[in-house]
């Protein structure tokens, strides 16, 4: 009786799909790969590495063509002339996230970045805005990041002493983890391992996803890693929100406003709404763990990998450390540490860390649900269907960067057009040939905090440190590769491992 059912599933499946095909085209979705397969549509084209599959596929199929995930509608985009049609001009239809089973279950529905646009989304995103990532926010914990880059470089400098290797991957991965635990619950949970997990499981392609067949089989075991997840994650989460209660009960009892150790972070904030009956959106327990985690994901990984990338093509290329490093001693010297602080004077620094969101933007698509049957130029895209903006692919595209493969920090340098008023390429989402931050309504909400951030480290990482490269047996090598991991965010396939060497620069203790 099973396989009697399977086998009429099979059969609809085709049918179907079959009859969505005669629907792409002129006047529907724009064309796309052949074949695709019964049920499965092309997740067969789909290697781990999903943004480079896209690529390829855009080199055959064009900048803007459509496939289906199982039986999902999808439409790939890969210029900026696409690009800015769907994510400007047609931008309310195409400001909800696809939200995947893991999504769901760990972002317990009530997640900002994956929240469908709406009341909940908006009141978020200001209140994040204003609290946290906006320049008022970034401003007020700014005292915080810097104790933890002084940590990090402590902790290189006793490595350099004793001549030994440092993974800065996982040094990376700890600071930034700190910080925003720090800014979110104000103390540093040993989130790293779990929050690295989920921000691969977000990345990943879960047939049952698209495949309804699929939805009870579990063939990947995704059902029982999300759950493992999901549990490890809530206990955590919970122990930290019981605790700040009790303590804030405590002060309370005491006449106090404050619980004890101090600083008003953000699971105070959302403790003080959940208490207040007049507030126009109610913030339970739930959404509170939701947040949590949300802003864990987007603010760990993001900012380590985008920091190690930035290192490993400076360790790359010695002519570039040579020229940042110059500026750093022109403009900083060498008596202290550079500072968040010195970003705006440091234009080279920033062409590098915009460079490295070109070629290597941790985040390599934007990912966005159609929620209303739109036209396209000549085309209709129904509703529901999944768009993806190829961030990496138009990063990489000769037409739009000469020599795209070149790690050339100073076409960020340039004015974008010769004799024009029009100033240089900026990360904020107007120019949609590069877009690491996304773009719009649904932009980036830590982009001043990584834009604070990410070079202030990168800056001091070489102020500081020579880092000679190991590779896993501890031998020296030369150059350090550039082969990519898959997830949501786009790290290095391997772990950064080198042996760090001080510089003489006199200011900071941890070299004296
Ligand atoms: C180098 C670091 C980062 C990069 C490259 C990055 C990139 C992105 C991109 C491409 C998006 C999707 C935008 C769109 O759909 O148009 C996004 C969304 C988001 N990011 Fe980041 N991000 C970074 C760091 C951060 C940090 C530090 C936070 C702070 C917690 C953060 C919080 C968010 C949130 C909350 C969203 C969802 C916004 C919404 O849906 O309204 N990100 N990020």
């Amino acid at each position: 009786m099973e396989f009697q059912v399977l086998l009429l599933t099979l059969f609809l499946s085709t049918f179907v799909i079959f009859l969505l095909s005669f629907r792409r085209g002129r006047g529907r979705l724009p064309l796309g790969p052949w074949p695709w397969l019964p049920v499965i549509g092309h997740l067969h084209l789909l290697g781990p590495l999903v943004h480079q599959s896209l690529h390829r596929l855009s080199l055959r199929y064009g900048p803007f063509f459509s496939l289906y995930l199982g039986s999902v509608p999808c439409v790939v985009v890969s210029n900026p002339h696409y690009a800015k049609l769907f994510l400007q001009d047609n931008e309310l239809a195409f400001s909800s996230r696809l939200e995947s089973t893991a999504i769901k279950r760990l972002t317990y529905e009530t997640s900002l970045a994956f929240s469908p646009y709406g009341p909940y989304w908006k009141f978020i995103k200001k209140l994040t805005f204003n609290e946290l990532f906006g320049s008022r926010g970034t401003g007020r914990f700014s005292s915080l990041r810097v104790q933890e880059y002084d940590r990090l470089l402590t902790l290189i400098g006793v490595k350099a002493r004793a001549g030994e290797a440092v993974n800065v991957t996982e040094e990376l991965l700890k600071m930034t983890n700190t910080v925003i635990s720090k800014m979110m619950i104000g103390e540093s949970e040993e989130a790293r391992d779990v929050i690295r997990e989920v921000t691969k499981m977000f990345g990943e392609f879960n047939v049952a996803d698209f495949v309804w067949v699929m939805k009870k089989l579990d063939v990947q075991g995704f059902g029982k890693r999300i759950e493992d997840l999901y549990q490890r994650f809530d206990s955590l989460v919970d122990r930290i929100i019981t605790k700040r209660e009790q303590a804030r009960n405590k002060a309370r009892g005491q006449g106090g406003g404050k619980h004890e150790g101090g600083e008003r972070d953000f699971l105070d904030i959302l403790l003080d709404i959940a208490a207040d009956e007049t507030s126009d959106v109610k913030i339970n327990r739930v959404h509170m763990k939701g947040l949590v985690m949300d802003l864990f994901t987007a603010a760990t990984d993001t900012l380590a990998v985008g920091i190690e990338w930035a290192l490993v093509e400076l360790i790359n290329h010695p002519d570039l450390l040579k020229k940042a490093r110059q500026e750093i001693d022109d403009v900083v010297g060498n008596q202290r540490l550079v500072e968040e602080s010195d970003g705006p004077k440091l234009p080279f620094i920033q062409a590098v860390i915009k460079e490295t969101f070109r070629l290597h933007p941790p985040v390599p698509l934007v990912v966005r649900r159609c929620t209303s049957e739109s036209k396209i130029e000549d085309y209709v895209i129904p509703e529901d269907t999944v768009l993806m903006v190829n961030v990496w692919a138009m990063g990489r595209d000769p037409s739009l960067w000469e020599s795209p493969m070149d790690f050339r920090p100073e076409r960020f340098l340039k004015p974008m057009e010769e004799n024009s008023s029009k100033g240089v390429l900026d990360v904020r989402g107007q120019h949609f040939q590069y877009l690491p931050f996304g773009t719009g309504r649904r932009m980036c909400s830590g982009l001043t905090l990584a834009m604070h951030e990410v070079p202030a480290v990168v800056a001091a990482l070489i102020q500081c440190f020579d880092f000679q490269p190991v590779s896993p047996q501890g031998n020296k090598v030369a150059v350090v590769d550039t082969e990519e991991r898959p997830g949501l965010t786009v790290p290095r396939a391997h772990e950064l491992v080198c042996i760090p060497i001080a510089r003489p620069i006199c200011g900071p203790l941890h070299l004296v």
